[in-house]
């Protein structure tokens, strides 16, 4: 059985103590999974920056089963100094994270992040030992436009300076925006024609094999079409994160479980 990858992505949602009752839940539905979970799973949950610490403690003492890995949803890529409302790499870096989410939608097109910038996080993160999580996909015009390849291709190619080592410590996250938070999914085909096609603009750019995965309304319902793609190694996940049954249902219906 191929590694898969579950993320989820809590958004603007989550105070800490919601954070801890997620953990608590989280040992119950994760336990029948432990001897899976760092092998064929790697499960991670990025909290908002709020919440970064209750989830780091509540981690540490999990017991019957191993932790998510955690992550944060956003970095600014100065180290430090004069950046009201920013957060550094050091900053996430001392709060437990391993990884980060950059390059996501919401920041692309609520935030007006550009590719220029988004390539500054990705690289400051990786000189920085973390893992980014990098977030591409094109809009609903852009793909009724036929420009879905075009917009990856340019997303993508916003990370040509980095070196083929580089390029294969990132994890992309292919999410169509008119899939996110839509409940509309991307069907397994098309998730599965862009996702390997972005692996095809990776090698091109010098990396030998990259982790892509999809994300876009994926729930407990979907996740076994959309999983079982080959160029589909796992899932960044909304909504269906929020609960720690929910977003483990994910797997377990992929699994059979
Ligand atoms: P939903 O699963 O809520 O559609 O969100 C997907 C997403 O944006 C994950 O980063």
């Amino acid at each position: 059985m191929k590694k898969i990858y579950l993320y989820g992505n809590w958004k603007m949602n989550m105070t800490q103590e919601e954070t801890e009752g997620f953990y608590k839940d989280f040992v119950g539905q994760a336990t029948p999974l432990a001897a899976t979970m760092g092998k064929t799973l790697e499960v991670a949950v990025f909290p908002p920056f709020t919440s970064l610490g209750v989830a780091a403690s509540a981690a540490k003492s999990l017991v019957s089963c191993p932790a998510p890995i955690l992550g944060a949803q956003n970095v600014y890529f100065e180290p430090k100094g004069a950046f009201t409302g920013e957060v550094s790499i050091a900053m996430i870096k001392d709060v437990g994270c391993t990884h980060v989410i950059l390059g996501h939608s919401e920041r692309r097109t609520i935030f007006g992040e550009t590719d220029k910038l988004i390539a500054k996080k990705v690289k400051a993160t990786l000189d920085a030992g973390l893992v980014p999580v990098f977030c591409y996909g094109e809009t609903l015009a852009e793909r009724e436009g036929n420009a879905t390849f075009d917009v990856v291709s340019r997303q993508l190619r916003a990370l040509s300076a980095l070196s083929p080592a580089e390029l294969e410590k990132i994890i992309y996250a292919y999410e169509p925006v008119w899939a996110i938070g839509t409940g509309k999914s991307a069907t397994s085909a098309e998730a599965q024609e862009v996702c390997a096609y972005s692996k095809r603009l990776a090698e091109e750019m010098g990396a030998r094999s990259v982790t892509v995965l999809y994300g876009g309304s994926v729930k407990p319902d979907n996740a076994k079409e959309l999983l079982s793609m080959d160029a589909i190694d796992g899932a960044l996940v909304g909504g269906a994160s929020l609960k720690a049954d929910t977003f483990l249902r994910i797997y377990k219906g992929y699994a059979g479980i």
